[in-house]
């Protein structure tokens, strides 16, 4: 019998009040953020969640730990429906929960020193009893690759990488069932972007983490995840095994964001401007397949109607009306266009 899912997001829906939305917000205008979002997330799973600036992934993060309001739809954490804002099951939620941000030095207390940020956090989570702080911090640090001897130290003093590290210490700390790391490498220089990866590698091994790792950093999310799911505007385009989307991708904008990157490995990035075009806005999604006015392969179909659902073959979904196997050959892969025109 297979284990519950540790998370189920079930058709969410994030919406914004539009900037500036008119008088009285009579225009009612509406940044569609997140729309009709489904993912599945298993105890010890990595799931790496990529797509260009803008297409949802903070948003979905935050919507998941209760931190934006679910529009529509339902987010079930260890059986339990958090996303109805009752306040006893998002405390419950947040003791279990953790996120790592972008900007490790800016999410740090900077009056605080490594050794008070941790104890903070145990003290406020109630993890361990007042005189084992001390030791508690001092493990947190070494499972992290911190000496405890920067437990005195403030975060000006420390560099960037160090300062990650103890923002997955901090993260840790709560013993979180979830970890959700937003861009939480990005910062950082590529050798301690490494390390960081070797990091959670390791706290896969050792304490079982389930991970959602948001990234622009393909070659990482290969390395690190063990499935991948692909935004585009707001929708999960394309979802499954990590090595199997690599290997046979479906969606068009999957294959274009591989084929968009000169070297498969092992420096692979997504560009921010991955395609020729510029994603249309989440104010006024296109109608049919949000994707058709940049895909090589639109048809007629795809642009009317309602957006293709994700279909599923083998644990691997794709939102497209192309059959599997039509972006595997190489050709296939850059959308029919010179590579150069994508990469534009
Ligand atoms: N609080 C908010 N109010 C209004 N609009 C918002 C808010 N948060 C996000 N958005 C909008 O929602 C859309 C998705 O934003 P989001 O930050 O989730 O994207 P992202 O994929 O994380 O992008 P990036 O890679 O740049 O971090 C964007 O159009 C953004 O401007
Ligand atoms: S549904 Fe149509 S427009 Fe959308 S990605 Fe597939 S082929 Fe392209
Ligand atoms: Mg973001």
């Amino acid at each position: 019998m297979s284990e519950a899912p540790l998370l189920e997001v079930d058709d969410v829906t994030v919406r914004f009040p539009a900037p500036g939305g008119g008088l009285l917000g009579l225009s009612r205008r509406e940044v569609k953020a997140v729309n009709g979002v489904s993912l599945t997330v298993r105890r010890g799973e990595t799931i790496g969640i990529v797509g260009e600036s803008g297409s949802g992934k903070s948003t979905l993060g935050r919507a998941i730990l209760g931190l934006d309001p679910v529009t529509s739809g339902h987010v079930t954490f260890d059986g339990a429906r958090v996303s109805d804002g009752r306040r006893d099951v998002l405390a419950g939620l947040r003791r279990r929960t953790a996120m790592v941000f972008q900007d490790p030095a800016n999410s740090l207390n900077p009056r605080l020193t490594v050794a008070e940020t941790l104890t903070e956090v145990l003290r406020v989570h109630a993890k361990v009893a007042r005189g084992a702080e001390a030791a508690r911090v001092a493990e947190l640090m070494r499972l992290v690759g911190l000496d405890p001897a920067l437990g005195s130290r403030r975060p000006r003093d420390l560099s960037g990488g160090q300062c990650q590290r103890v923002g997955i210490a901090r993260a840790l700390a709560v013993e979180p069932d979830l970890v959700i790391a937003d861009e939480c490498i990005a910062a950082l220089d590529v050798s301690i972007q490494g390390q960081i990866i070797n990091l959670f590698l390791d706290m896969k091994e050792r304490i079982g983490l389930t991970l959602i790792f948001i990234a622009h950093d393909l070659a990482v999310v290969r390395r690190l995840c063990d499935r991948v799911a692909v935004m585009y505007l707001g929708r999960i385009v394309e979802e499954g095994p990590t090595e199997a989307v690599f290997a046979a991708r479906r969606h068009p904008y999957t294959a274009a964001l591989i084929a968009a990157i000169p070297e498969i490995d092992p420096d692979l990035r997504l560009p921010d401007a991955p395609m020729g075009g510029e994603p249309p806005s989440p104010l006024s999604l296109p109608p049919g397949c949000a994707f058709h006015p940049r895909c090589a392969y639109a048809q007629e179909t795809c642009r009317t109607g309602e957006p293709p659902t994700l279909r599923r073959q083998d644990d691997h979904g794709w939102a497209c009306i192309l059959p599997p196997g039509t972006l595997s050959s190489p050709a296939a892969s850059t959308l029919g266009r010179q590579p150069q025109e994508l990469s534009a």
